[in-house]
Formats: C-alpha cells, structure tokens, sequence
C-alpha cells in the first residue's frame, strides 16, 4: 500500500461517511442509517443507505457498496491514493510528502508501471496525430466525420509509419524494454531489436472507469488487414471485464445503457448525444461485462450490426444478458451497417426513434426464428409454433410466461389455447414440469452451489459485524480458512484478528484492497440481507444453519484438494471434528 495503514485507517476515521456522502446525496435519517437516491444507479425511489454505525454505504438496488474511500473513488474517479489524499485534506490530516512515496510505490507496483507505460504511449500517439507525422491520420478521423472535441474526448491517437520512434520515446522516457513488451506495445524481433507493434494506424486508447489507459485498438487506414489491432491481455488490460466507453458511459445517467460492437461506433453514438453508449473490446461479449452492466443498470439496449454476424452475435448477447438478470432490446440500424452509418445517414433524431422502438429482446429472438421456416409450408409452420412453445418455457414466472404467450400469440395470429397447448406439451414431453430458467431480477441468484456457499460466508460475517458478541460463542468452530474465496478469507482474517484484540472495525478492513471493485466486494460482506426473526429460537437456529453450511462447504472445499495442497488434510480433520460437534451444539442467543 501506498500510505502506511494507520494513517490511511486515520483519515478514515476523521471524515464521518455521513458528512462525506451528505456532500454529494441528499440523505433523510431513517430507523438507524441515512437514504438517499443512488448515485450510481438510475432510481426514482431510495435504496441508497449509508450507515454511521459502521460507516459504509450500500445499494440494495444496484449492490454498490464501500466504505468512505471506495465512494470517492466511485463518485469522482478517484484512484485510491487520490481519495486518502482528498479525504485526509479534508480533515487536516498531514501525509508524506507525495513525491519520493509515489517513487517507492512505482516501483514496487508493476500494474502501476503498466498503467503509466500506457498513459505514456497514449499521450505520444496523440501528439503525433498532431504532429505533420499525423496527417493522414487526422485526414481519415476528418473523414469519418468526427470532431476535434470527440477525438480529444476519447484520445484518439496515430502511430506512426516508422515503428521505432514509440520505442524510442519510451526508452527515453524511462521505461524498460521488458515493461514496453509487457504492455504489448512492441515485439522483439532478432534482426530488427525492439519495435512498436501499432503501426501506420488510428490509435484508440482503451480506458478503464476510471479514465487509466489499459490497452489500445488501432484501425488501419483504409482497407487492410487486420482491420484493427488490439493489444494483448496484460496485467491491466482484462478483455473479459472491461468496456469501451464505460469510463463516460457510467455516469450519462440516462436509464440505460446501450451495448454495440465497434469503437468507432461507440464514438459516433457519444458524439451524437447518446453518452450511454459502450462496446466489447474486440471479442465477443462476457458474462463479467454483462454483471459490469448489470451494476448501472437494468435496461441495456443492443446496437449491433445489422448484418448476420452482428444478428447472431446480438442473439448471443441477449441470452448472456438475461443470465445476468437484464432483459434486453434490440434497436433496429437497418437498412444501416452500424450505429455510425445509420447516425451519418439519418441522424441522431432517428436514432432517437429507434431508441424508443427498441424491440424486446423475446421478440427479436421470435423474429428470427421466424425468418428460419418457411411460413408458406404448414409442416415449416408447425415447426415455428414448436419453436416459440419452447422459448416460453424458459419463462419460470407464470405470470410472465402467461403474458408473453398473450403477446407472441396476437402478433403471430397464433390460437391462445393452441399455443398455450403447445407449451404443456413440451414442458411434459421434456420433463419439465416446471420449465427452470434463470430468474430475471438480479436479486435472486441461481441456485449455483459457489454462490450458496459464498452467500452463507457473507451473512456469517454481516451477522457478527452486526453483533459482535456471537464472535466469543462461535469463534471455537471457525477460521479465516472457512472462508473459501481469497479474499473473503483476508477479510475474515483481519476481522477475526480484530475482534480477538477488542476492538474492530469494518469500515477499515476495507481500505486494505486498493482496487474499487474488491472494495466493492469486501464490503458485501458486511451487507449481506440478513434473516428478519424476531423470536430468538429461529435466530439461534438460522445462525446455526449459517456456521454449518459455512463449515461444510469449508470441509468440502479442502476434501476437493486433498492431494494437491499440503494445508488440506489439517482442514478437513479439523472441519469434520467441528462438524460433528456443531451438529449436536445448540449455540444461544442469549444475552450473556
Ligand atoms: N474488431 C477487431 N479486429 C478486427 C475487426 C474488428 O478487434 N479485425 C473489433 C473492433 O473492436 C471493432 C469491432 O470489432 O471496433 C467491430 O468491427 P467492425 O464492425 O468490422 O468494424 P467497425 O466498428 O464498423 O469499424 P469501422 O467503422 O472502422 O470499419
Ligand atoms: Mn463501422
């Protein structure tokens, strides 16, 4: 870490979350936290609740959660270092000077070196782009009709036709071969040494939420090949979890998000107003990406290519969304490309429109079906009914499958009873009494045996942060290695720590992960949904439930890695001793 611990912990503990928050969120006290709407969500009613007890905020619409740092960090893209310096301002709180840490730190932190070889290459292919070098570049970007503002907003660069200089830039400036190859920004070769991989291209730098350059795309200029080239996965530079255009995208608060596949595509939709706008990094789109949406918000609209690839790719999309609790639409380009062609044709209004007509993701899917049978033929035709009877079985709500089938069965003039037939008939035929799909609120997960034993590890530690007087009646049967998910078990381990010295507190254990999204999740840990019981034989009884399942899957975990972790075999003796007696151990929630 970049500051020492204690004094990060002391900055923490002189800025009251409350106060902080209250700068940013109207908050209303109620019960024992403060309400507000989420700033980072789109909400008409609260579900943002910061508490002063534990000083954390949470959003029980979004699962936004942290400590007085991680908001900062949320709310105004600060880097952790920036939201102690901001905070420890504002509470008189003096650090160490900045510039010989920074140094040590740098050092010390090759994800730092990274992010900064990279900021140093996006600054260079930007100059050059306005550099007599960058002629051509700036002429294609003209070209492509975008302004001086947009290229400055996204950073667009140009690397240059001698693949040297970059190297050489770098070089200078201090970077090491190793780190420039690391970054994937240049190859070695025997013959020619060093030499930049991005060559006679547009440069598109590709950021992170907050604003760091991870990575690049580049585009070639004109017709060959390949079109574009991105830089390899790094250290910094996850593909799977990652969006381009997320950075601005996060903050357009417009009610929803739109998903389409190209950079160019998402520049031209930003410049036209539409700032909600993200794209995939030139692979198919991830279920990490699809959660990342989930986290802003519940309506994601598909912009992708009108053609069959881009179809099948938006088919794709659409069930990888639905996995992750969003119902999608699709908007319509054709008789356009892409959103940047249909923009440049028609214009923002229309995009607009389309916007507006967005077709619910159920129908596109039928839609498309449609197009695969021939309507003229009854036998085809039969086929298509099957078809869609399938689909609506994925439908676990009734009420929900009840509507669409009304709805699939008016649009395709289809008989309601028919169909509905249809739909019992292939239910039963495939054992599916009760047709199981994936709930549609992100509330619910599935009932995914990892994230049951993950929900039973967050309620544990909600429960005793919340109380921490169980510590002393449970603490004989558990351990920081119950905890099976790395960092659930730091979290565990410092709490537990903390709690055996006397004195503890949450907010802190999570000033020691430096990165927002672990933030965010340590902090799920003290915000889990606990168990609404008033009498105390159904608390003590849910709480022995909790620590069993905790255990089990503790003992199961290192049963699973007998043999390949010499730690094992003392976790699984122990776990099986502490199971057998937790089976037959009442603990008591009395006072006392
Ligand atoms: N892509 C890629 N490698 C390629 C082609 C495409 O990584 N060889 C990725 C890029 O991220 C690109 C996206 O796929 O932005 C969409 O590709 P495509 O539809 O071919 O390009 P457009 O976005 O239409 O690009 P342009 O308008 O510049 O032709
Ligand atoms: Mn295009």
């Amino acid at each position: 870490m970049f500051y020492p611990e204690e004094l990060v912990e002391e900055v923490r503990q002189k800025n009251d979350i409350v106060d902080v928050v209250s700068g940013y969120v109207k908050l209303q006290k109620k019960g024992g936290s403060f309400w507000g709407l989420c700033p980072f969500h789109n909400e008409k009613s609260p579900s943002f609740s910061v508490s002063g007890d534990k000083q954390m905020y949470h959003c029980f619409g979004c699962g936004e959660g942290g400590n007085v740092f991680t908001f900062l960090m949320k709310y105004e893209n600060f880097t952790f270092p920036e939201a102690v310096r901001a905070l420890a301002d504002r509470a008189g709180v003096t650090l160490p000077r900045e510039e010989q840490s920074e140094e040590t730190r740098r050092r010390a932190n090759r994800r730092a070196r990274l992010l900064e070889v990279n900021r140093e290459a996006a600054k260079y292919f930007y100059y050059q782009l306005r550099s007599p070098h960058g002629e051509n570049g700036l002429r294609y970007l003209k070209k492509r009709e975008l302004s001086d503002e947009t290229i400055h907003r996204f950073g667009l660069g140009y690397a240059g036709k001698s693949g040297a200089s970059l190297v050489e830039y770098l070089r200078e400036k201090g970077f090491e071969d190793e780190l420039i190859k690391e970054a994937g920004l240049a190859t070695f070769s025997e013959k020619r040494g060093l030499v930049s991989q991005f060559w006679n291209r547009v440069m598109f730098p590709i950021q992170d939420i907050n604003h760091r350059v991870i990575g690049f795309g580049g585009r070639v200029m004109g017709d060959g090949e390949p079109k574009y080239l991105n830089s390899p996965e790094t250290p910094v530079f996850d593909k799977r979890r990652n969006l381009y255009g997320l950075n601005y995208a996060r903050t357009a608060r417009v009610g929803n998000l739109i998903l389409c596949e190209g950079y160019m595509d998402v520049i031209a939709m930003h410049q036209a107003g539409f700032t909600q706008a993200v794209a995939s990094l030139g692979t198919a789109f991830t279920a990490e990406q699809a959660a990342l949406l989930h986290r802003y918000t519940e309506n994601v609209l598909l912009a992708y290519d009108s053609d069959g690839a881009g179809v099948k790719a938006a088919l794709r999309g659409i069930g990888i969304l639905r996995e992750a609790g969003i119902t999608g639409k699709v908007i319509d380009m054709r008789p356009y490309k892409d959103p940047d062609e249909f923009i440049k044709n028609l214009g923002k209004e229309a995009f607009q429109e389309r916007i507006d007509h967005a077709e619910n993701s159920f129908f596109f899917e039928i839609r498309i079906l449609e197009g695969q049978f021939d309507q003229g033929d009854p036998e085809e035709k039969t086929r298509f009914h099957r078809e869609i009877a399938k689909k609506l079985c994925e439908f676990t709500e009734d009420v929900e499958r009840e509507n669409y089938l009304q709805a699939v069965a008016d649009k395709y003039h289809i008989g309601f009873e028919n169909l509905r037939k249809l739909v019992t008939a292939y239910a039963a035929q495939t054992g599916l009494a009760k047709p199981v799909w994936r709930p549609r609120s992100g509330v619910q997960q599935r009932s995914d045996p990892e994230e049951n034993a993950k929900k039973s590890q967050r309620l544990l530690i909600t429960w005793i942060t919340d109380e921490p007087q169980i510590y002393g009646k449970i603490s004989r049967y558990v351990t920081a290695e119950d905890f099976t998910e790395e960092l659930y078990r730091k979290v565990a381990g410092r709490l537990f720590e903390e709690l055996d010295q006397g004195s503890f507190h949450p907010a802190g254990i999570i000033s020691m992960f430096e990165d927002e999204e672990e933030q965010r999740e340590a902090a799920s840990l003290f915000n889990a949904s606990l168990p609404r019981l008033e009498n105390i034989k159904e608390r003590e009884k849910a709480l022995h439930d909790i620590l069993y399942s905790v255990k089990k899957n503790s003992y199961e975990y290192y049963t699973a890695k007998l043999g390949t972790d010499v730690n094992a075999l003392k976790q699984v003796i122990d776990g099986k001793k502490a199971l057998e007696e937790l089976a037959k151990t009442h603990i008591s929630l009395d006072a006392g």
